[in-house]
């Protein structure tokens, strides 16, 4: 059985392993940057997920019977022009290759809606890359899309 749950200090080495093969995945297909997040970026995203007053928290997926993680859902959440309460943006959201499909993926990102109503922030958004259809199958499950389009600074 797998539960999600926040991630702990102690949890850094095996999510440091999700970690580098979420950049690798993201590398794959294309995207530059995945490709030299140094260190020292790694290391304060992780102690930001740490620190109480930083907008900012890790869900992980773990296996409960070996304690070993197998996803991860990153999460941030900022001020809105159009409501009093913050929201809720999904940064980054992986599940071990060897156990997707198998349910993971939707129960971190329905952590992530538990956690935004238990802190007053029940909107929640995310982007995928457009050919990204693995991940659009999980999605067309568990949100809908807004219409928008992503732009940014060249
Ligand atoms: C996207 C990702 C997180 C999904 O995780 P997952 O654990 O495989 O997802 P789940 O098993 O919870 O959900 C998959 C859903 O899609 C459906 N699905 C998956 N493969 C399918 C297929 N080939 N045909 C039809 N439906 C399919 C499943 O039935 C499931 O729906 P259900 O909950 O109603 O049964 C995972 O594939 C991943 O980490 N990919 C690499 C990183 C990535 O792309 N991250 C997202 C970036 S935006």
């Amino acid at each position: 059985m797998t539960i999600v749950r926040l991630v702990t200090a102690s949890d850094k080495p095996q999510w440091l392993v999700l970690w580098k093969k979420y950049l690798e995945f993201y590398a794959s297909t294309g995207n530059k940057a995945a490709e030299h997040v140094p260190d020292t970026v790694t290391n304060t995203t992780f102690s930001r997920f740490l620190d109480d007053s930083e907008p900012m928290a890790c869900l992980v997926a773990e296996d409960e019977s070996s304690k070993t993680l197998v996803g991860f859902a990153h999460i941030l959440w900022h001020r809105n022009t159009w409501a009093i309460e913050d929201k809720i943006y999904l940064n980054d959201l992986y599940v071990d290759e060897n156990i997707r499909c198998g349910g993971v993926g939707r129960k971190l990102i329905e952590a992530v809606y538990k956690y935004g109503d238990e802190h007053g922030m029940p909107t929640v958004y995310w982007r995928t890359q457009e050919f990204n259809h693995r991940a659009q199958l999980l999605y067309t499950k568990v949100g809908i899309r807004d219409g928008f389009l992503t732009y940014k600074r060249p």
